[in-house]
């Protein structure tokens, strides 16, 4: 637990208003300010912070909180990770004495577990008996050398269902701990632990302070799956890392390079690379593309050249685009990725490649241009009309008329003629982004795709009575007292949705805990997003004039009746059902 005084520090410290501007381009709109929301695309602000109540709220899709839950999701830190930021932003120092607990297996133990069952992994491919094939396929069918193999910690799981398993209980871990670790599983038919990765080459995955936190492991023929990755354990989210990210880190400053696979990252390191990184067998997630801009400003997308690897580099360039990131691609032909091309035409004609890699505009243009035959008027026609579509989504004018005057060039139309072209494409995508906006908050507004809070759709009156209830007891101490001290009858069983029952248990163990409530502390126990649920009820009753006692005394009544009449309806259903398959058997006999 970090101690209340800390938490109070930082609110009082870190402004919410200059913490947010630092990220976000913040304007005055009445009493609040509003931006581009950071979570979601947009092209109208709907991010809203409320400098009186220290708050922010997106209006499109959701999100919203404290500083605390704001540094939380930007930074994709815990709740305890963000507390230490903003403490360090601000300089507090938050005292070392009683470690904070944690649910499950601590995030610790899985790194000291991860790290045993890499040092035994290494050991068995290193061994000349149980590590031959394994060496084998590394050294002469990857080409790898042994110092590579030792610098990124390459290991083989062997084909055994619990020689590790054994090994690690030896050491001290518990099957529960090696449970949590994704490193055992049950069988389903027999019920016996076994090992989940075997007969693989294993690839560890180190965080940027040298923890292991994860493994991925390949087969050595064409078996399927040919990767098996951990998933998300108590020390690892696969969203938010990036494989050899530990090493890449010292030597990104002026560029990274960005590749599908664990093997291209390798053979990129090896050849002198050693600022590529790789996914996790995933597409890049935002989370990812703003680890990376802790680290560099320039990233070169290297993906497989096929359509899947094409597809994914547009992904890509928009994601890593929206963090602000100049983004270059890198044109390949003659093999299919970089550990490929490498072994192919060498180190130094990569470098090259390296060095030609285009920015995100130039790359598709190239593209366009190579699909069509620009001498044939109708098929000049169809690329300029892709040309024209792609320029209309630079935000920037400026580069909308450089990228207009040299495509122009290229097609020999006049300039004007594509202008005008861009900007009806303009006008028009905006007009579809917006109506589109209004749409979601129309369909939010009626709990309608409420990824939050799903139950809401399935009781719609009764999740109302809910959050009017929940919003003035987050919003105000006498509703909270009324409730703890049993003057208006509820408890967590009245409650219908998931989420409110645990809103409603979370907001009266504060209130009824040493220091009382306090919003901040719900961070520890409740999601960026459902803390925006939060604050967008305390809104909602701030903006009502109508906040007094008589209001929680109703909207109780009213969610007790509502959940009745769902109990009556379904009993009511029950027994005319019952009559009438009653009455169908007398008619049939
Ligand atoms: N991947 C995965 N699961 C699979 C296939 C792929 O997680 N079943 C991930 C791995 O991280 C892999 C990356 O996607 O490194 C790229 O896949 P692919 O291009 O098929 O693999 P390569 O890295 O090129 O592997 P190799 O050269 O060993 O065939
Ligand atoms: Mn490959």
């Amino acid at each position: 637990m970090i101690p209340r005084e800390i938490i109070d520090e930082i609110r009082a410290r870190c402004d919410i208003e200059d913490v947010i501007g630092g990220y976000v381009t913040l304007k005055r709109a009445g009493s609040n300010v509003k931006g581009l929301c950071p979570f979601h695309s947009e092209k109208t602000p709907s991010f809203t912070v409320y400098p009186s109540s220290q708050s922010f709220y997106c209006f499109g899709c959701g999100a919203g909180g404290d500083v605390i839950t704001f540094t939380m999701k930007y930074h994709s830190l815990d709740y305890a990770g963000a507390v230490e930021y903003l403490a360090q932003r601000a300089g507090i120092t938050i005292p070392q004495s009683g470690e904070h607990e944690e649910r499950g297996v601590p995030r610790k133990r899985i790194y000291e577990l991860n790290l045993a069952v890499a040092r035994y992994f290494r050991e068995c491919l290193f061994d000349p008996v149980t590590g031959r094939e394994a060496m084998d396929y590394l050294v002469n069918d990857r080409k790898l050398s042994p110092a590579t193999i030792k610098r990124f910690g390459l290991g083989f799981a062997p084909n055994h269902p619990f020689a590790l398993l054994q090994h690690l209980r030896s050491l001290g871990f518990t099957d529960e701990e090696m449970t949590a670790g994704y490193i055992e599983a049950k069988s389903q038919k027999t019920g016996k632990p076994y090992s989940i990765f075997r007969n693989r080459v294993m690839f560890p995955i180190i965080d940027t302070s040298g923890n292991v936190i994860a493994f991925g492991g390949r087969v050595m023929d064409d078996s399927k799956p040919k990767y098996l990755n951990s998933s998300d354990t108590p020390a690892f989210k696969k969203s938010k890392n990036l494989f050899a990210l530990n090493y890449a880190k010292g030597e990104c400053a002026e560029r990274m390079i960005l590749c599908e696979g664990y093997m291209d990252v390798i053979a990129l390191h090896a050849a002198g690379f050693p600022y590529a990184v790789a996914t996790l067998g995933t597409a890049i997630t935002s989370d990812q593309a703003r680890l990376m801009t802790k680290y560099t400003k320039k990233v070169i997308i290297t993906y497989d050249s096929d359509e899947a690897g094409q597809k994914a580099t547009d992904r890509a360039m928009q994601i890593l685009g929206e963090v602000g990131m100049d983004v270059r691609v890198l044109s390949m032909s003659g093999a299919k990725d970089p550990d490929e091309y490498i072994k192919k035409y060498g180190a130094p004609q990569f470098s090259r490649l390296l060095d030609e890699s285009k920015y995100g505009f130039y790359y598709k243009l190239d593209g366009i241009l190579a699909k069509h035959d620009i001498n044939i008027p109708e098929e000049k026609i169809k690329a300029a009309e892709e040309i024209t579509y792609l320029i209309s989504t630079f935000d920037s004018s400026v580069e909308r008329d450089i990228y207009i005057s040299l495509s122009s060039a290229k097609l020999s139309v006049v300039p004007e003629a594509m202008k005008n072209d861009v900007e009806r494409k303009r006008k028009r995508s905006y007009r579809a982004a917006k109506a589109k906006e209004e749409q979601n908050a129309r369909l939010a507004a009626r709990g309608i795709g409420d990824k939050v809070n799903p139950d809401t759709a399935k009781y719609v009156a009764a999740s109302a009575a809910e959050e009017a209830i929940l919003g003035l007891m987050l919003e105000f101490p006498e509703h909270r007292s009324a409730v703890v001290s049993g003057r208006v009858a509820l408890t967590e069983d009245d409650f219908v949705t998931a989420l409110g029952k645990r809103i409603f248990s979370a907001v009266c163990e504060l209130e009824a805990s040493d220091g009382g409530f306090d919003y901040s502390l719900l961070g520890e126990s409740f999601t960026p997003e459902e803390m925006g649920r939060m604050q967008k009820m305390m809104r909602h009753r701030r903006e009502l004039s109508e906040n007094g006692l008589d209001v929680l005394i109703n909207s109780a009544e009213r969610l007790k009746n509502e959940v009745n009449k769902t109990k009556i309806k379904n009993t009511d259903d029950r027994i005319a059902a019952i009559e009438a398959k009653r009455r169908r058997l007398k008619e049939n006999s």
